[in-house]
């Protein structure tokens, strides 16, 4: 029989992130575990002292005790665009918001110039790294929006360097399309207009395999809800998953208008109302909390974490990485800021950023927790509990390897 080699990793202390987190929060925590992977694929987990008999194993790793989880997942990242920001940070600082910045012209507008006179391999180039920095810290998913482009060619250029980045590197990307950002200055005064231009782009960049999902930004600065259910309409009628940059800075009614839509996700969620709350429970709807982007824009106003709880709407964590909000490429700091700024527990943001980010995504019966059938995707940590991957912050990376469908990947 012609099957993949079986490759074991030993004496580790596991945490699936498994099963009913209202039993036990970081699923099995298994102390002296055992892995097994088929391939791309788990074939075996739980204690060593188990492990199936008469196995032939082709590659085998002895952890030394050191923690296992899923490979983390970044559900919402901004990752390819050219230029910075700092300008802006400095501006903002002085006194100016964030808001007033976009209504200036600057903002994603600024991003966009910078991003749309970059070739190809100048972008490619610049996002590379970038997703490397993440791996570093145990990422093996990474979900990616354009959103920097607003054409029909700088939208699929993005969208492009996404694919090839997840090729490169041999991790899971997903992209979105979030073409709905901004409104690109060629379209001033015309948003209408802008919105039936994206609706015509969708199928294309589809047809191109450039979209695993579309995104919108819902707010003042950007899109009204009614532009926004435009956007999902055709989204919907292309068969393909919505999310929503939703109630960021004030609370425009788009968290229940993506929920209407089945969204997998609606993201920030700082203004969420509760009918907001409620109808993302009803359909389903993972939260996004971004601590990095509330952190950078000093944002004062909490996202309903208790509401989102009680009403049992699974929560993920993700960097919001992107030059405006949140220029951080580190994981671990979000694990950690959702703690000290959001009050969740250490269990709770891992959960963030693993199984609830796999269903972000649309991923959870392939991703996001360790269990037989799953992608072989892993995180080995030299810390003694799970717990201290949220403890530490800044420059203390306890991440010793990653592992991207059974294969050890270079960091
Ligand atoms: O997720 N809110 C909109 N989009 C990004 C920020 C984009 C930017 O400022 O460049 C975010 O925060
Ligand atoms: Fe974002």
């Amino acid at each position: 029989m012609n099957e993949a080699p079986l490759r074991l990793w030993r004496n580790a202390h596991i945490a699936t992130l498994a099963g009913d987190p209202a039993a036990s929060p970081w699923g099995a925590l298994i102390e002296r575990g055992a892995l097994l992977a088929r391939g791309e694929h788990i074939a075996w987990v739980g204690p060593e002292g188990e492990l199936p008999r008469d196995i032939d194993v082709a590659e085998e790793h002895d952890l030394g005790g050191a923690c296992l989880t899923p490979g983390l997942i970044d559900c919402h990242t901004h990752l390819v665009y050219a230029g910075s920001r700092a300008h802006e940070f400095e501006l903002r600082l002085q006194g100016a918001s964030y808001e007033a910045i976009a209504r200036a012209g600057g903002g994603i507008r600024s991003t966009v110039a910078a991003t749309r006179a970059a070739d190809d391999e100048t972008l490619f180039a610049l996002t590379l790294p970038r997703a490397r920095a993440l791996m570093a810290e145990g990422v093996t998913s990474i979900e990616i929006k354009s959103g920097y482009g607003l054409s029909l060619t700088d939208e699929a250029c993005c969208l492009r360097v996404a694919r090839r980045v997840g090729e490169a590197l041999g991790i899971t990307v997903r992209t979105t399309c979030l073409a709905a950002h901004a409104l690109p200055p060629e379209f001033e005064g015309r948003a209408d207009d802008y919105i039936a231009a994206v609706v015509e782009w969708l199928p294309q960049l589809q047809a191109q395999g450039l979209v695993d999902a579309v995104d919108a930004f819902c707010e003042r600065i950007a899109f009204t809800p009614a532009q926004t259910r435009r956007v999902f309409e055709a989204a919907r009628g292309l068969g393909l998953p919505v999310k929503l940059h939703a109630e960021q800075l004030s609370d425009q009614g788009g968290a229940a208008l993506a929920a209407s839509f089945d969204a997998l996700s609606c993201d920030h969620l700082e203004y969420l109302s509760a009918e907001g709350v409620a109808a993302m429970a009803a359909a389903g709807t993972v939260a996004v909390l971004l601590p990095g982007a509330f952190y950078f824009l000093r944002e004062t106003k909490l996202p309903p974490i208790d509401a989102l709880r009680e009403a049992g709407v699974p929560i993920a964590i993700a960097t919001d990485h992107n030059p405006g909000s949140s220029p951080t490429l580190s994981p671990l700091l979000m694990l950690n800021m959702a703690c000290t700024l959001f009050r969740l527990t250490p269990a709770e943001a891992l959960r963030g950023l693993t199984v609830n980010a796999a269903r972000a995504l649309g991923l959870q019966a392939t991703h996001g927790t360790l269990e037989p059938g799953k992608r072989a995707d892993l995180a080995l940590w030299a810390v003694d509990h799970p717990r201290d991957l949220a403890y530490r912050f800044g420059g203390a990376n306890p991440c010793r390897r990653v592992v991207s469908g059974g294969v050890d990947m270079e960091l």
